[in-house]
């Protein structure tokens, strides 16, 4: 794994907007796997600045994101959705019939997932994979577990995710308690893999990322064995690392 420690949470952001921006100019059709959450929020912000520059064209990108909360509306404001959209979509030029979230309404999830999977195998899988990471070490909503599975799929969120999240609802009893995410399969399909983290929280989860060392217990640790993968984090979250 290659290690970026940034500075501070811009620093993290411009260097993950670097590698991002660099994918599109070789690539201008490319497929973008996208995350969400707080982390790479800094990172959209530099890639909307690079395109208000004349620096970056996203006409021909397309996306898929990793994970939606179940069940919830897109223009729930919490929703993934929502989000790319307020972030990213909504401000540069990319085609948003182009652009693929899970679909926290979908009636049928096993169905909807497996298509899902068809749809990133049928794009040609995703070009680059943004990932953040769980206070846990999980990666999409893919939770600490004895067995981890491959594709698509709904899962339960762990009381620790579900208390991570609650800052951005009401109260812990407003956060949907499942959601859809992309498994281990789709994410290791990904050419290249950044991870961001920022944060004395997320020191644990990084330091265990590091480690040499692989277990579904710490499902980000899994990383270690994909060939193209940068870990772009800020000084607080490497604390923890010796
Ligand atoms: P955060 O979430 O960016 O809001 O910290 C990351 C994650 O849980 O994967």
């Amino acid at each position: 794994m290659k290690l970026i420690v940034a500075k501070n949470y811009d620093e993290m952001s411009a260097e993950a907007a670097k590698i991002m921006a660099e994918v599109i100019k070789n690539k201008p059709d490319c497929v973008l796997g996208l995350a969400t959450g707080s982390t790479p929020v800094g990172m959209y912000a530099c890639l909307v600045d690079m395109y208000n520059k004349g620096e970056l064209d996203f006409s021909k990108v397309k996306s898929v994101n990793l994970d939606e909360y179940y069940p919830i509306v897109p223009e729930h404001d919490q929703s993934y959705r929502y989000f790319m959209n307020y972030n990213l979509f909504d401000k540069v030029n990319i085609n948003k019939e182009n652009t693929f979230v899970p679909d926290g309404t979908c009636a049928d999830p096993a169905a909807f997932c497996k298509a899902y999977d068809e749809r990133i195998d049928a794009m040609g899988g995703t070009d680059i994979q943004v990932l953040g990471i769980g206070r846990n070490g999980h990666i999409g909503f893919n939770e600490p577990d004895t067995e981890l599975l491959y594709g698509t799929h709904l899962t339960d969120l762990t009381e620790d995710t579900i208390d991570a999240n609650a800052r951005f609802f009401a109260s812990a009893n407003d956060v949907p308690k499942q959601a859809l995410t992309m498994g281990m399969g789709p994410i290791f399909k990904a050419r290249k893999i950044i991870l961001l983290a920022n944060g004395v929280n997320k020191a644990e989860a990084i330091k265990q990322t590091l480690a040499g060392k692989v277990s579904t217990l710490c499902p980000s640790t899994l990383l270690t064995l994909h060939p193209d993968v940068t870990v772009i984090c800020d000084e607080d979250a490497y604390s923890l690392v010796k």
